[in-house]
């Protein structure tokens, strides 16, 4: 037996969704329907909890600053803690890792080419525990161990998408190669189309953000060819956290000549602080 990735799951990961969540104002007006949007996906985490998620985000400046700047790193740690990223950590729960599949994943990946970033001990900032809390809620535990993925996207040098897509199918093979049982779901997070800084700050792009869906779905080869530029033009440059999807999309089955992944879930909100979130699973 080995181990599979059995879904991937795709969603935005904006601080202010964090705020929401831990001050319990998830039934204001102004987030009624982004939460509502993610009610469905929560059912499913629950009925499809896997035994690790390998977590697809980006670090803002939290753990890394200008001085080490991985382009793809790995948290082998068993335990990441909440980053205090100026207001004190978030309320939510440490995050347990996985230190065997990661280990497993690292030796694996390298060997494929891939030079990933070893990475013993980080903190995790709201790229990766938003992304938690819209799937799981407020639990008093995570339901399982997180392997973090931390790509760059923040400071250029980044990388394009088609290495986005193409290191996503070597963490399958790393998956599918690991003599375990386990089933395992990988997480693409970051985006949609937003901008933080400069005369367009709060840029939003639906057509775009809709289009990058549809062709995430059903095209992600030709989708891994669009430039940065092309993100940063159409959808801000903060968009740019999309090509972390990628990475997921790469890892599913078609990608390797199976069949097409059946979509379960798909939700697209705007606004959410100055980002419009976007939400995908799909299932192998
Ligand atoms: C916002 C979005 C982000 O992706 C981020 O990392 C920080 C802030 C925002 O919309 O406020
Ligand atoms: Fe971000």
């Amino acid at each position: 037996m080995s181990a599979h990735i059995s879904a991937s799951v795709y969603t935005s990961h904006v601080p202010a969704i964090g705020v929401a969540l831990d001050l319990g104002k998830t039934d204001e007006p102004y987030w009624r329907p982004l939460f509502a949007g993610y009610e469905d996906s929560k059912s499913w985490f629950a009925e499809h909890t896997p035994d690790v998620i390998v977590l697809v985000y980006n670090d803002h400046a939290t753990a890394f600053s200008l001085e080490i700047i991985p382009t793809f790193a790995i948290g082998t740690a068993a335990h990441f803690d909440v980053a205090d990223e100026g207001w004190g950590p978030r309320p939510v729960p440490g995050v347990v890792g996985h230190p065997e599949l990661a280990g497993h994943i690292a030796h694996s990946v390298i060997q494929q080419d891939f030079d990933l970033t070893i990475v013993n001990q980080m903190d995790v900032d709201h790229g990766l525990t938003v992304p938690l809390s819209l799937m799981c809620g407020r639990p008093s535990a995570w339901p399982c161990p997180v392997i973090p993925i931390a790509v760059n996207v923040v400071h250029y040098p980044i990388p394009s998408g088609r290495r986005c897509l193409d290191l996503g199918a070597a963490i399958r093979r790393a998956v599918e190669s690991y003599d375990e049982d386990l089933d395992v779901q990988i997480w693409g997070t970051g985006g949609m189309s937003h901008q933080l800084q400069g005369p367009r700050a709060g840029l939003i792009n639906s057509e775009f953000d809709r289009a990058f869906l549809d062709e995430l779905i059903a095209d992600p080869a030709e989708l891994a060819q669009k430039p940065h530029v092309d993100y940063m033009r159409e959808a801000g440059s903060e968009g740019v956290e999309l090509v972390m999807w990628l990475i997921a999309r790469g890892a599913m089955a078609d990608l390797a000549g199976g069949p097409a992944p059946t979509v379960r879930h798909r939700f697209y909100h705007v606004p959410a602080s100055n980002t419009a979130v976007g939400h995908l699973i799909m299932e192998n």
